[in-house]
């Protein structure tokens, strides 16, 4: 059934330019996970959490997000590799319980990745305004802040969302090649505040070690999980990838692994340089490094933020275009847009599109109420793709499953347990959000999709 239905979503995509070009490595897919998954999450939300949700065992708050993003990552490695496809959870979900699910997935991670990269830019906009002021370049406010915060227009994040659809248009490997380069910078700028800090290392800063109690690591736990998504954004990469059965498991766990080590390190570190009360802030890695005085280390740090800042966009925007591309070959979304540029090989109509939408959003809307949404997306996503291990190795027992996750079912399970445990912890509004967003997904569907859909009609 799993191979006819294969078959016919095959079949019934409309001749049109649409092969992208394969030229991925694991290699490339390992960078590209770090470039997604390093940001505003560890700069920004690590002192946020150790200030005012679970003090210095904010890294154990890490150490829990980080082992529900494993879970879920196993299982998208699981199905990457066994089903494949550029949409990710929506290629998986099409496959396995049919259109309607697909489409409520695939309608959650357009909102999960538009609001990543609104989100991240109105970030990286604030920082490089910093870098402005530091160099007495006053850019007039009018144009760096969103009218709910007294300005016009943020025109730093629409410049940089200009900027990556240009780089995005001109193919994966150019992307690919942008991204290993800035991804060398950020590892070099944590490892310079690794060791730094290392050496100014005061352990009664530990003390007391849980100010908050458990119910403040949970809370933690919620709020830095934002630090870790984005390995999923890898798996919208499998047409690109060559060997993807192989590459792209490999480029999801290494890539989260690697993050995980460095998030734990980095969150210890920084609470035994500055005491966490004093962490609530902008820039708290740099501003830790500024109180013992470490100035050069601080601006590197400043400097490593925006260059991490800049690849997550880019790695998610990537996987926003690649999803919506699945979504228009299947008819869901107006098909016309995914045209493949005949040169470039990258579906430039949808990269406009979408990064029209992107700077809408970073151009007027603050940063925080962009956030909360990316979370509410993301825990939603890795949930169903935990559950869609699970019901797929009961209703197709005998795929062929280049990589198998271990431990089944007990690791998806968890997954699904721990995903949906942080959910809770977000704000109501935020659930009302999303519910919103999903329902207006269900209207666009009957009025729209389902008449256009090329499996069905
Ligand atoms: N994980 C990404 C970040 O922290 C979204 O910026």
């Amino acid at each position: 059934m799993l191979q006819s239905l294969l078959r016919k979503k095959t079949l019934t995509v409309p001749h049109q330019d649409s092969e992208l070009a394969r030229s991925l490595s694991a290699f490339d897919l390992v960078l590209m996970g770090i470039g997604a998954i390093i940001g505003a999450g560890v700069f920004v939300l690590t002192g946020i959490a150790a200030a005012t949700k679970a003090g210095p065992a904010v890294v154990i708050s890490y150490a829990i997000a980080g082992l529900a993003s494993m879970f879920a990552a196993l299982a998208y490695a699981e199905l990457a590799s066994s089903i494949g496809g550029t949409g990710s959870a929506y290629s998986y979900a099409y496959t396995g319980f049919g259109e309607f699910f697909a489409w409520i997935i695939g309608w959650d991670l357009l909102l999960e990745y538009t609001m990543a990269v609104s989100t991240v830019s109105i970030g990286w906009s604030g920082y490089v305004n910093n870098l402005f002021e530091a160099f007495h370049i006053h850019l007039p406010p009018s144009l760096t802040k969103n009218p709910f915060d007294g300005g016009v227009i943020n025109l730093l994040a629409i410049l940089i969302i200009a900027a990556l659809a240009f780089l995005l248009s001109l193919g994966v490997k150019h992307s690919a090649r942008f991204n290993a380069a800035i991804v060398f910078v950020k590892l070099i700028t944590i490892a310079v505040f690794i060791v730094v800090a290392a050496t100014h290392l005061d352990t009664t800063l530990w003390h007391p070690f849980l100010p908050f109690g458990w119910s403040g690591v949970m809370q933690g736990a919620a709020l830095v999980f934002f630090a870790y998504i984005g390995f999923d954004a890898l798996s919208t990469a499998v047409e690109e990838s060559i060997r993807p059965q192989r590459s792209v498991p490999i480029g999801i766990i290494v890539s989260l692994l690697i993050c995980t080590v460095i998030y734990i390190l980095v969150s210890a570190l920084l609470t035994s340089i500055a005491p966490y009360t004093t962490l609530n802030v902008r820039s708290p890695v740099a501003d830790a490094l500024l109180r013992i005085n470490e100035h050069m280390a601080a601006a590197f740090i400043a400097a490593g933020a925006i260059a991490g800042l800049t690849t997550v966009m880019l790695v998610m925007y990537y996987g926003l275009t690649r999803i919506f591309l699945a979504m228009s070959r299947d008819g869901l979304l107006p098909a016309r847009m995914g045209m493949i540029h005949p040169r470039t090989r990258t579906p430039v109509r949808i990269i406009l599109l979408t990064g029209f939408i992107i700077a809408l959003i970073s151009g007027f809307s603050p940063i925080d109420r962009a956030a909360e949404l990316v979370n509410i997306g993301t825990l939603a996503a890795f949930t169903f793709v935990c559950i869609g291990t699970i019901v797929m190795r009961i209703s197709h027992p005998d795929l062929e499953r280049p990589f198998r996750l271990p431990l089944n079912p007990l690791i998806p399970v968890m997954g699904i347990l721990s995903c949906f445990y942080l959910m809770l912890h977000l704000p109501a509004v935020t659930w009302w959000r999303f519910f919103l967003w999903m329902l207006a997904g269900v209207g666009f569907y009957f009025l729209y999709s389902q008449r256009h859909s090329f499996l069905k009609s």
